[in-house]
């Protein structure tokens, strides 16, 4: 063990990111705003969503479809005015079947095949007798000209499906609504899952400023009072950051090169495969790649009964080792995204005299142990006293109620 302890301690301090590096990746990530606004060459996208924050008083009941690349969720919301809102029914359903029927994210499926797909679960929710308005959560980088006119830039989190990019994506979805004969339900708003989470915030807390995702993918957006609308960053893509050789290796490996490096480095798409090529090297393991998930980095670090029955071969030493892996790659991803955040506020807010909501969405948020505490005992460690003024909270079902409320919003029932 002092032997696969010792090769580890090189690794481990290249996978460490100290306060210094935090606030050094926050000014880089300042500075990409910045560049990324002025339209100039920058890693972050900085895509306008057309959406300021609600008003709080949106009324009626939307459909909200949520499409992030692991699981459509088809959502009946009523907003009730005053920041309060009911889920009335609730339908999710896997892309990619467990059994392998069928996978809408693989380069074989088409994108009207997906899309079909998406109105066919949209048609197990809506009633066919009554007018709907529809929201819509798309949580790809997409150009946007207005509320409900979005293009997909490209897709992201290893999705593949053929004939989507560049596409118009509210028509993609009207067109397969129509093939459905769904010609009732109408889709008046597409906006980004980050935007989504914040919208939600947003609708019953005014300090909600900053809205992001830790899940299968990581992206943050943030409201620019210069432009009273949220922008979503994009802020998977954000590369100035240290890269180890695993995270090279993973790039090199990986379906676009080059792309996407923080989601590469924070996301649960990628955290396993990271933890596997770490292992791979200190424990001399065989284990196919991409197989380790994020659950199954959640159950290493909290010491549940392995899935894997590679896992169970490992000795005591072995899985003590996985363990410490594990444990390190998750830090990293929170205080790297913690770096986000403080760069965020320091361009929002550069004294830090406010108070802030930072709302958070996604499964690694939520379910990996520690990792909401990382981010808050990070941002105390940046910020010191004021570190009170920022609140960092679990924003449950965010994407599809903030659709519901873009919907809202669009059709101005504010
Ligand atoms: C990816 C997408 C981004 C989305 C994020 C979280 O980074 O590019 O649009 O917000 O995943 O789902």
């Amino acid at each position: 063990m002092a032997e696969l302890a010792s090769s580890f301690i090189e690794t481990k301090a290249a996978l460490t990111v100290t306060i210094e590096e935090v606030r050094r990746i926050a000014d880089r990530f300042r500075r990409a705003m910045v560049l990324g606004l002025a339209g100039e060459q920058s890693s972050l996208k900085m895509l306008p969503s057309y959406l300021g924050k609600p008003a709080g008083s949106e009324q009626g009941l939307y459909l909200a479809l949520d499409f992030g690349g692991t699981n459509v969720r088809v959502q009946l919301v009523e907003l009730l005015g005053s920041g309060q809102w009911v889920i009335r029914q609730k339908k999710a359903v896997a892309l990619k079947d467990p059994q392998g029927g069928y996978d809408f994210t693989a380069a074989q499926a088409k994108a009207e095949q997906l899309f079909d797909f998406l109105a066919a679960q949209i048609a197990a929710v809506a009633d066919e007798t009554r007018d709907y308005r529809l929201g819509h959560t798309f949580s790809f980088p997409c150009y946007q000209r207005g509320i409900n006119h979005a293009v997909l830039i490209d897709w992201t989190k290893e999705i593949k499906t053929t004939g989507a990019k560049g596409r118009e994506v509210g028509q993609l979805l009207t067109e397969a609504l129509i093939r459905r004969g769904l010609r009732r339900v109408k889709a008046t708003a597409i906006i980004n899952d980050t935007v989504g989470t914040l919208l939600a915030a947003a609708f019953g807390d005014p300090c909600a400023d900053i809205g992001a995702i830790c899940g299968t993918g990581h992206n943050a957006c943030y409201y620019e009072p210069a432009r009273a609308m949220i922008i979503n960053m994009e802020s998977g893509n954000f590369d100035a950051l240290p890269l180890s050789r695993y995270d090279e290796q993973l790039d090199a490996a990986s379906e676009k090169y080059g792309t996407q490096r923080l989601e590469k480095m924070v996301s649960g798409r990628y955290l396993g495969e990271l933890v596997r090529l770490i292992a791979v090297d200190h424990l001399a393991w065989h284990l196919g790649a991409n197989i380790l998930t994020a659950e199954d980095l959640a159950g290493i670090i909290g010491g549940a009964v392995p899935r894997l029955r590679e896992l169970t071969q490992l000795t005591a030493q072995e899985l003590s080792l996985l363990q410490e892996i594990t444990q390190v790659v998750v830090t990293r991803s929170a205080r790297l995204v913690t770096a986000t955040f403080l760069g965020v506020l320091d361009y929002i807010d550069p004294e830090l005299t406010d108070r802030h909501t930072i709302a958070v969405d996604g499964s690694l948020y939520e379910k990996m142990p520690g990792y909401a505490n990382v981010i808050k005992l990070t941002l105390a460690e940046a910020l010191g006293d004021k570190a009170s003024l920022v609140n960092v909270k679990l924003a449950k079902d965010g994407s599809g109620v903030g659709a519901a409320i873009a919907a809202a919003v669009a059709t101005g029932t504010g």
